[in-house]
């Protein structure tokens, strides 16, 4: 489903030299599986997401999404193929001045939907997330757990195949966080739909996550099916993450 090949990223640095974000790095990611890539703050997590919605372009290497080489899409041709991929971020990134049904439209409104077809997709979403009897609510009126589960319902407007989550529950307490995995799960099955999940959090891994690489220093230096990497950790960072007690809760969801 995923295919990232040799790809590296540097940035030129205030001081002039240049900071290897991503550095060779390659994996792949299997068709309806959920693959975590976890790693200490400034690892080159975000970099490695953002690279794959072609808003960092890569200095090496390439992407490919469902075998489309999304690395040298242009233009419309890009436009349209980010269609085909929901993201979800830390800070919700949902519009405050238009109510939690309006924020699960947006997608499909600037996509020409229909309006009746709109009122059934968004209703359907609403009830997929958890979210009846908040229709009519604003971002602010709503839990962080709440506004999570709107930008999800948005990410899954249109029926995208691949789901990028970037640290989505980094700012939720133990309890909503475990609720918003267990939807994570659900979602998996309902809509057969890939998922990465970008995380420093091992909670996360060891809870919902088939396989893992972890990163570090824009490099992975380890990666396997997470069960496996977390029972019998090699590298050094894995082991601090592992020994560090970054857990918010040992159970299972
Ligand atoms: N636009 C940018 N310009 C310069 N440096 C950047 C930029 N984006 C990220 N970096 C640097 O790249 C490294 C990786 O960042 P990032 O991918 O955000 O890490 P993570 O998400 O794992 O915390 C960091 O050292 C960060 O400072
Ligand atoms: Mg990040």
């Amino acid at each position: 489903m995923v295919k990232i090949i040799n790809v590296s990223k540097s940035f030129l640095q205030t001081n002039n030299e240049n900071l290897h974000a991503l550095d060779n790095v390659s994996l792949e990611i299997s068709k309806n599986s959920i693959f975590g890539i976890i790693g200490l703050s400034g690892a080159g997590k975000s970099t490695l997401l953002r690279s794959i919605i072609c808003l960092e372009k890569v200095d090496q290497g390439q992407i490919y999404v469902d075998d489309f080489e999304i690395t040298s899409l242009k233009g419309e041709e890009l436009r349209s193929f980010l269609k085909n991929i929901g993201i979800v971020f830390q800070g919700y990134n949902l519009l405050y001045q238009k109510t939690v049904e309006k924020n699960i439209a947006f997608p499909l409104e600037i996509s020409g939907w229909k309006k009746e077809d709109i009122k059934k997709r968004v209703n359907y979403l609403i009830e997929v997330t958890g979210l009846k009897g908040k229709e009519k609510a604003y971002p602010a009126q709503l839990s962080g757990g709440q506004k999570q589960r709107v930008a999800i319902a948005r990410a899954l407007a249109l029926n995208p195949k691949l789901l990028l989550f970037d640290e989505i529950t980094s700012a939720l307490d133990p309890k909503t966080t475990k609720q918003i995995l267990k939807l994570l799960l659900e979602i998996r099955d309902k809509f057969q739909v890939t998922m990465l999940i970008i995380t420093h959090e091992l909670a996360v891994v060891s809870s919902i996550c088939d396989e893992v690489a972890v990163l570090d220093y824009g490099k992975i230096v380890e990666q396997g099916i997470a069960k496996t990497v977390l029972e019998k950790p090699q590298s050094s960072v894995t082991k601090m993450l592992l020994g560090k007690g970054g857990w918010k809760d040992e159970g299972n969801i």
